[in-house]
């Protein structure tokens, strides 16, 4: 009896997914660029990805958030039209802050009644093309595991990118790659450069609801080095904080502003922020927190308007909290100087005293792991004081 109607069960499964597939794969021949499409695609994917293992798992965040409408009204700025069109973009949807999950994690820390520990959580931004930079990080530096006594867990954040094909292909990438490492939370918005604060406040939320109980973070970039070793002494020798007060710390910004000229990345006119200073903040490459303060920054993302740079958008949570960014010496995310043309940039002993190198590639990174941990390596002095 159960097996019979299991049977039919899947086998109307099969057929309506067929049909669905082949009802969007006719709508999109006839109209390539309908965004009900958009929908459809969605739900494909949220059924196939809630059946391999975690039935419970995927429907919290799946779909409970519709389609955020584009705000006209931001077009009524004045010189809207000026606007490079992904500013005129992060203007029309400067207000969204949902967006439905693809894939998650939510047991990552464990049973929040339980307080699994927790001691150092990496949060690793990363787009969906990236593999080779996950797969590296998985073996070095992001590897989870017992660090003198204390738990180190790993998780990276993506939106999605492209359109079509090219979308569901990046898409089924990271479901394998989640279904192998779990270690992938993913939510359905294009994961641009000006989407990073997005990226940042889902992340928070999502933090609030299954990982409060993290001690501290590593927030950062996938092309990094962090010496994930030093940063647990580091944060295992602040005698008076164990996750619970604040801590903030990195490569430390301040006296800056929006830069104004149209053909930098980093360009922010003053129909998107009118003032001309930033509040002090940590480069975003990567930098350090405890999880009280990741929640404190979390409560002030409620009230404060989308920045559309991330590590400003720290800052600006920071300072309204009354809390501030610190800087610390092992943090280069301006990368690092070497003293002299004729030494290895990427001589192991350089790295052997830092926490954290910006811009790394993959082999580097690969690479530099084993020479940092290389019971041979011998450095003099003047090198490991860097
Ligand atoms: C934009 O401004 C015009 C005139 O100032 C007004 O008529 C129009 O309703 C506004 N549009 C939106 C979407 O707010
Ligand atoms: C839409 O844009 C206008 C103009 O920038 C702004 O005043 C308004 O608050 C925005 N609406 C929403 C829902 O964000
Ligand atoms: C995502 O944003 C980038 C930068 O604004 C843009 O070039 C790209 O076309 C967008 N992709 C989609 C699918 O909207
Ligand atoms: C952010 O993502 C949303 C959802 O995909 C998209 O509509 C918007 O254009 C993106 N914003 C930018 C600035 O890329």
């Amino acid at each position: 009896m159960r097996r019979s109607s299991r049977l039919l069960e899947s086998t109307a499964l099969l057929v309506i997914s067929i049909l669905c597939l082949v009802i969007i794969f006719i709508k999109e021949d006839i109209r390539p660029k309908k965004p009900s499409n958009h929908f459809q695609i969605n739900r494909r994917e949220s059924t196939y990805q809630n059946r391999p293992q975690k039935p419970t798992s995927e429907s919290a965040g799946v779909s409970t958030w519709g389609h955020c409408e584009r705000n006209e009204s931001a077009a009524n700025v004045s010189g809207f039209s000026s606007l490079p069109v992904h500013i005129q973009d992060f203007l029309f949807y400067r207000h969204c802050r949902h967006f439905p999950m693809l894939l998650d994690v939510p047991d990552k820390c464990g049973d929040p009644h339980k307080s699994a520990d927790v001691f150092l959580l990496l949060v690793i931004k990363s787009s969906p093309a990236n593999y080779d930079r996950r797969e590296v990080l998985r073996k070095t530096w992001a590897k989870e595991r017992l660090q003198n006594g204390v738990w180190i867990h790993r998780i990276f954040l993506s939106g999605t990118t492209g359109t079509g094909f090219e979308k569901r292909k990046l898409n089924k990438l990271l479901r394998l790659e989640n279904r192998e490492h779990n270690d992938i939370l993913q939510w359905d918005f294009n994961d641009s450069f000006f989407n990073l604060t997005l990226k940042q406040i889902l992340f928070l939320e999502w933090m609030d609801k299954n990982c409060r109980q993290a001690r501290f973070l590593l927030n950062g970039d996938d092309d990094i080095f962090a010496n994930t070793d030093n940063i647990v002494d580091y944060l295992q020798s602040l005698k008076d904080n164990d996750g619970d007060k604040h801590l903030f710390a990195g490569h430390l910004i301040r006296y800056v502003g929006p830069i104004r000229e149209s053909g930098s990345k980093y360009y922010v006119p003053v129909q998107v922020q009118e003032s001309d200073s930033y509040p002090p903040y940590c480069g975003g490459g990567g930098f350090l927190l405890s999880g009280n303060t990741a929640m404190v920054i979390y409560k002030m993302t409620h009230t404060i308007p989308i920045l559309p740079i991330d590590d400003v958008y720290m800052g600006m949570c920071l300072e309204k909290a009354g809390l501030g960014p610190e800087s610390h010496f092992g943090v280069r995310t301006a990368g690092l100087h070497v003293p002299s043309q004729n030494v290895d940039t990427f001589d192991p002993c350089y790295y052997r005293e830092i926490i954290l190198v910006h811009r790394f590639l993959p082999h580097q990174i690969y690479i530099m792991w084993h020479g940092i941990h290389e019971p041979n390596l011998k450095c003099s002095n003047s090198q490991g004081s860097l």
